[in-house]
């Protein structure tokens, strides 16, 4: 109740200055996971402003009932409220802190760590089939849709699409360093740990844009390493599905031709893929289908014309240290091209 009256204002404020449906809250969940979740941290916000009340009130107390100074008072007669230190000091911080370890082990114990280690339990004991792999890298997502018919695979990059109101397991993994995956209004964080494989269970009960971060540190632009989960009802998820699968786009105007043999000729390919064609670098995010996504360099910049062109000639002042190197050897109109290429890879 109370996270639905005082976030539904927050939420409209960044509606209104950002176009995102939600923040990155954990206060406000959008699914079972993060339901149970927001409970616990509620919780643990009540309870920290409780006692920073009663700290202030208890303060302040004694500054009004002071009598004296410490000299007039040597040897300090404290009239026995040496107690109080003990109740305040050792007694209610124990208390607060075994019922919040114990309600953090209960809810950690809700969400096992599926794969070949770790207890499984009641309803999540089936062996998980992930549909998704998430791969961390330097500093954006790799999104991999898996599936035993190899036709049916395809990969993208930053924006996590998924359908409402089903669970979908997704394996995670880092192909550099150490990051981590968290989507508050969908679940927890998950480590993603070079060499080892974790798994999350993501599920949202209402389709919405969730915003995600790396919430581990993992170099110069770690700040810069965002998701946008983008939950859809299931026709839309199908839908979008089946729009993915296909190559890119074959560009049909004069702008966008010219701009796709700039592509093709010049250094993008090297890194980038776009399917169907002979880009076929795996280094860098998929490119199939960029022009369909609601912003580049790892939702960090909107995805327009603008940012598009600055983030191909000048990646590294967006971005310092990030592998896209500043590409200013393009003249105006073939970046233009270039741009308009890229913008009609639906
Ligand atoms: Cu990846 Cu922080």
């Amino acid at each position: 109740m109370i996270q639905r009256f005082s976030f539904a204002g927050l939420t409209c404020i960044a509606l209104l200055l950002g176009g995102c449906n939600f923040p990155q809250s954990t206060l406000e969940g959008h699914g079972a996971a993060a339901d149970r979740i927001a409970r616990l941290s509620w919780l643990m916000t009540i309870l920290f402003l409780a006692v920073t009340l009663i700290m202030w009130v208890l303060l302040a107390w004694g500054f009004a009932k002071r009598r004296g100074t410490l000299e007039e008072h040597a040897p300090i007669d404290s009239d026995g409220g040496e107690i109080w230190i003990a109740i305040g000091g050792l007694a209610v911080p124990i208390m607060i802190l075994t019922v919040l370890f114990v309600l953090g082990l209960n809810l950690l114990n809700d969400f096992p760590i599926h794969g070949m280690h770790g207890a499984m339990s009641g309803a999540m004991h089936e062996r998980m089939k992930p549909e998704i792999r998430i791969t961390g890298n330097q500093w954006w997502w790799q999104i991999d849709y898996l599936n035993d018919d190899l036709t049916q695979q395809f990969t993208t990059a930053n924006e996590l699409h998924l359908p409402a109101g089903r669970p979908v397991d997704i394996e995670v993994v880092a192909k550099d360093v150490m990051h981590s995956l968290w989507i508050p209004a969908l679940h927890g964080k998950v480590d993603l740990v070079p060499g080892v494989t974790n798994y999350i269970r993501l599920e949202s009960s209402e389709p919405g844009i969730y915003e995600g971060q790396c919430a581990e540190f993992c170099g110069a632009q770690h700040a810069h390493m965002r998701l946008l989960a983008v939950v859809e009802d299931p026709e839309t998820y199908a839908a979008w599905l089946q729009a993915q699968l296909k190559p890119g786009a074959e560009p049909t105007t004069p702008e966008a031709i010219a701009g796709q043999q700039v592509f093709l000729a010049g250094p993008c390919a090297m890194c980038h893929q776009v399917r169907g064609t002979l880009a076929g670098g795996s280094v860098a995010p998929d490119l199939t289908h960029i022009g369909s996504r609601k912003f580049i360099a790892a939702n960090s910049f909107p995805n327009n014309n603008a940012y598009l062109e600055a983030w191909i000639t000048h990646a590294q002042s967006l971005k310092p240290e990030a592998l896209m190197p500043d590409l200013t050897q393009f003249s105006g109109t073939q970046l233009q091209d270039l741009v308009a290429y890229l913008r009609q890879l639906q």
